[in-house]
């Protein structure tokens, strides 16, 4: 079978150097995007009179068929036909004849297969934000359900200060909706038309690069044509937004793992998403955070792949950039599965408060509090600050909580204790203590919860 640029050439092309250079198996992805890029451009031909109208009409009506027999899959793409454009264009010939041949006027698949990234990643970004938007409602849910949920808040994994469940759900919230802030910023660099570039100088032809911008809704036009072939700025933004995100989803992961487990038993994660062991029948292992957690390295791997593709490589078009597809078709189905799957695993996890606690009751997370006691009582806080460590080590020798201690124990080690401490120790009154915008109080994290409903509404 002839390829469609075979002029040039005297022999045929070695079959491994076919399957090596090929990128159907892959871009056949870029089928939808294709064909709808395809007609934006052959109506210009005809609108700018590049083409007869009769012309345009056969080739529209021609790619609608092939559309439909994709969807159908009643195309074999094959492998000498190389990569998703020519396999369409071979295609559409065999359908509506060599008129066919004429759709690519003007254009070149440099040009082309930028587009049909372009317009397929700007779908799958809005797709991300929806889902997103699904994950921070279900985390508000539960930040909703625990405003009275009490348990230790962890620096370096050391019990700190208490703080309220909610808020900790609540913070994740806020990552997400920086997430959220990212892809849509990047939604104007996505937006944008290299059609119109031809492969690296323009065209000879006289086409209206904006009217096919027009036609697939972009907003702009690349300005340079060099730049419009050669970019890949767009994918790696994406890129690092989407490993920015697996970030976020495997410390949440990480928090599920541990808390999961028997030494902490803070949450219950649903059966639905967990699997069992084939030889340890007790076992409940959860699964999908750790795999979500294990997954944020292929992300990772895809940005640094694409960046190290792109590095050093010269204007304009270069085969090495058939690399960028692959890396992100994976990024996007591992983003998805994980997102999909995150909204309701937190939606269904049950928080078990009383576990929480009692961590709590029997923790040293109320420290900091008699210390900011005893600089209410005119103390310097350093002098506090070492007041309260000997106090706790002294609980620690007698095996005793602070709550534990008598009034007489207390003044050992100051005089400026009275019986007001005992409920300053409570972890209601410490969580309630910190009342400032962002803080853990139960009151400022209802406003923080009120906020993000009210975000979440408008969406
Ligand atoms: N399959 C190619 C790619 O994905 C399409 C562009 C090919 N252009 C070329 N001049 N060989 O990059």
């Amino acid at each position: 079978m002839s390829k469609l640029w075979g002029g040039r050439f005297t022999k045929k092309t070695d079959q491994l150097v076919e399957e090596y250079t090929a990128s159907i198996l892959f871009d056949k992805e870029l089928a939808e995007e294709d064909i709808q890029g395809s007609i934006a451009h052959v109506m210009m031909l005809g609108k700018q009179g590049i083409l007869p109208l009769d012309d345009v009409e056969k080739i529209k009506d021609g790619l609608h068929r092939v559309l439909q027999r994709i969807h159908r899959n009643d195309i074999e793409f094959s492998i000498s036909d190389e990569d998703i454009h020519m396999n369409i264009e071979k295609t559409l010939i065999d359908d509506v004849g060599p008129v066919g041949g004429k759709l690519h006027t003007g254009r070149s698949r440099n040009d082309q297969v930028a587009t049909d990234m372009h317009l397929w990643l700007r779908k799958r970004v809005v797709e991300f934000v929806d889902l997103l938007h699904k994950l921070q409602a279900a985390l508000v849910e539960q930040a909703k359900a625990n405003l009275d949920t009490i348990l230790p808040g962890y620096t370096h994994l050391q019990r700190a200060q208490p703080i309220l469940f909610a808020h900790h759900m609540m913070a994740y919230v806020s990552m997400f909706g920086r997430d959220i802030e990212r892809l849509q910023d990047s939604y104007k660099r996505i937006n944008m038309l290299p059609l119109g570039a031809g492969a690296l100088a323009g065209t000879t032809f006289p086409i209206d690069r904006h009217y096919v911008a027009s036609q697939l809704k972009f907003d702009r036009v690349y300005e340079n044509s060099l730049d419009a072939v050669s970019d890949r700025d767009f994918i790696l933004e994406f890129l690092s937004h989407a490993s920015i995100i697996m970030m976020h989803l495997s410390r949440i992961s990480e928090e599920l793992i541990m808390w999961s487990s028997t030494e902490f038993h803070f949450v219950e994660l649903d059966d639905a998403f967990c699997t069992g062991s084939s030889i340890m029948p007790q076992k409940k292992n959860p699964d999908v955070p750790e795999l979500v957690r294990g997954k944020t390295g292929r992300v990772y791997g895809n940005l640094i792949g694409l960046l190290t593709v792109l590095k050093s490589l010269p204007l304009a078009y270069n085969k090495d950039m058939q690399e960028d597809k692959e890396g992100m078709f994976d990024t996007v189905r591992t983003l998805q599965g994980a997102l999909q799957l995150f909204a309701p695993m937190i939606a269904t996890m049950k928080v078990n408060k009383d576990r929480m606690r009692q961590a709590v009751n029997q923790d040293f997370s109320n420290a900091t509090d008699i210390a900011d006691f005893l600089v209410g009582k005119g103390l310097p806080f350093r002098q506090a600050h070492e007041v309260i460590g000997k106090t706790v080590l002294y609980c620690i020798q007698q095996g005793k909580y602070l709550l534990d201690l008598t009034l007489d124990e207390f003044k050992q080690f100051s005089k400026l204790f009275d019986d007001r401490i005992y409920s300053v120790l409570q972890p209601e009154n410490v969580v309630n203590a910190r009342n400032v915008y962002g803080g853990t109080a139960t009151a400022q994290v209802s406003d923080a919860i009120g906020r993000a409903e009210a975000e979440l509404e408008k969406t």
